[in-house]
């Protein structure tokens, strides 16, 4: 017997947890002339910039074979799909004429989940800028703030009467940080600190989104923020003060503006805002749930002495050595092909920590992205990876937090960013070698899952 297979089942979750899983438009969709262009694709048509050279032009062609991958999603048993709407799909150029084609992907592609029983939970923005937008000055623009709302009115103008659960904007920390400050995902702006002013403009569309989505009808909405445990390298000052300081970045700089209405100490000062009181009520607008993604825990220490000359690799990205902190290695701990650590207890402590730092101002949480980087169809890593996570995530329910859901990253393998293809996070299996049939071969993981979920129903 497969070690798989002599495994505990999984503890019972709540009846009414909702399980689910994720993709983004420009990861699957293809189909890119057909629609408005985007950062993505101006990024990625720079040599150099993807590391297989690749680009998502066809990616997994999902806008033409949805209906294959939502027959997938059905027969994996899930309750929920997470996709994205591509903004320069609906608004070509990011704002004003709507692409009536655009729109009515997303309809034929919402009725079908609806058909399949599975409710659609749409991300209106996961990373693709239209390029008209950004060529005025993206996101270190306000306006572009203004223009996600009409958008988002827009989008729920048409699917808001199937789709009853919303995400406005994925990771706004990875866009701000991948894309603007350190260049090694669209826009590929190098602003290092300069790159704040993005933050706050994504803060200040969510909450301006919040509202026209309601304002539109629609409910049960939420944001989807990566969110990790920070540990210091070691207990000396120099260490811990890094290690705090990355904290506030990646965990502090986008929950405390949304769950309590305020920056971390000294940052608000350096966001532009005539009236930064009147921003943060309106980034503050109550969400019905808060969404996390998570991955691993990062270990951070001071600077290293020999990093001032040389950049540091680190999960992918090359770090510049003027940060003022520096992600360590993780020890005695498997990692994924991406180089992450698989650490699983560690989502139990993010989300007790979450509880315990924001106490009854935290909504309840929705894990909105998990999952990992293997090749392979008999994926066995993938399944102990997710069954460690899982379990993790009972113990903190078990510990009274409020966590309502679960999201794989991904359904199926796709264009992963900077990484093209190389980096396999799918529990279905895409053949990107043979672009006429594109096929998709669900995964031992899928396999294993579509059981597990199978068993909590039971
Ligand atoms: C997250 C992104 C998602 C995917 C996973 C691996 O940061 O939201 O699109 O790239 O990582």
């Amino acid at each position: 017997m497969a070690a798989s297979d002599a495994r505990e089942p999984l503890p019972q979750f709540p009846r009414d947890f909702l399980w689910g899983v994720s993709t983004s438009a420009h990861q699957i969709e293809g189909a890119v002339d057909e629609r408005g262009p985007s950062v993505w694709d101006a990024f990625t048509a720079v040599p150099g910039r993807v590391k297989d050279g690749t680009t998502a032009a066809v990616a997994c062609d999902h806008y033409h074979r949805y209906r294959e991958d939502v027959a997938l999603i059905r027969e994996l048993g899930v309750g929920a799909y997470r996709f994205s709407v591509s903004w320069p799909r609906v608004l070509p150029g990011g704002a004003g004429e709507v692409s009536a084609a655009g729109l009515d992907f997303y309809d034929r592609l919402v009725d079908e989940l609806c058909a399949a029983g599975v409710s659609p939970v749409p991300t209106l923005f996961h990373w693709d800028t239209p390029l008209a937008l950004a060529d005025e000055g993206g996101w270190l623009r306000r306006d572009t703030a203004e223009r996600f709302a009409e958008y988002a009115a827009v989008v729920a103008g048409r699917i808001g009467d199937r789709a009853k659960k919303w995400i406005t904007l994925n990771e706004p920390a990875e866009h701000t940080l991948l894309g603007h400050a350190l260049g090694q995902h669209a826009p590929g702006e190098q602003l290092m600190f300069d790159a704040l002013p993005v933050a706050h403009h994504q803060l200040l569309a969510h909450g301006l989104a919040v509202r026209a989505l309601r304002a539109a009808g629609a409910t049960d909405i939420g944001i989807a923020n990566s969110h990790g445990p920070t540990w210091p390298a070691s207990a000396s000052p120099e260490d811990t003060e890094a290690a705090d300081f990355y904290d506030v970045l990646l965990n502090r700089l986008f929950a405390d503006p949304l769950i309590l209405g305020r920056y971390p100490e000294g940052i608000a000062e350096l966001m532009p805002a005539d009236d930064i009181d009147a921003d943060l009520k309106v980034i503050a607008e109550p969400v019905d749930w808060y969404g996390i993604n998570f991955y691993q825990p990062t270990k951070v220490g001071a600077p290293l002495p020999a990093a001032t000359a040389a950049p540091t690799e680190f999960s992918g990205l090359t770090l510049p050595p003027e940060l003022p902190f520096t992600p360590r290695e993780i020890e005695g701990r498997p990692v994924t092909d991406f180089g992450w650590p698989v650490v699983p207890e560690s989502l139990t402590e993010l989300l007790t920590g979450f509880r315990d730092r924001y106490g009854d101002r935290l909504p309840p949480l929705v894990i909105t992205e998990n999952g990992c980087s293997y090749e392979g169809i008999d994926d066995q890593r993938r399944i102990d990876y997710l069954d460690g996570h899982l379990r993790a995530l009972h113990r903190a329910l078990e510990e009274g937090v409020d966590v309502r859901g679960y999201f794989v990253w991904s359904l199926m393998d796709n264009f992963e960013w900077a990484e093209g293809y190389r980096q396999r996070f799918g529990l279905v299996h895409v053949d990107f070698e043979d672009t006429a049939t594109l096929e998709r071969t669900p995964k031992a993981s899928y396999a294993w899952l579509r059981a597990a979920l199978r068993a909590q129903r039971a």
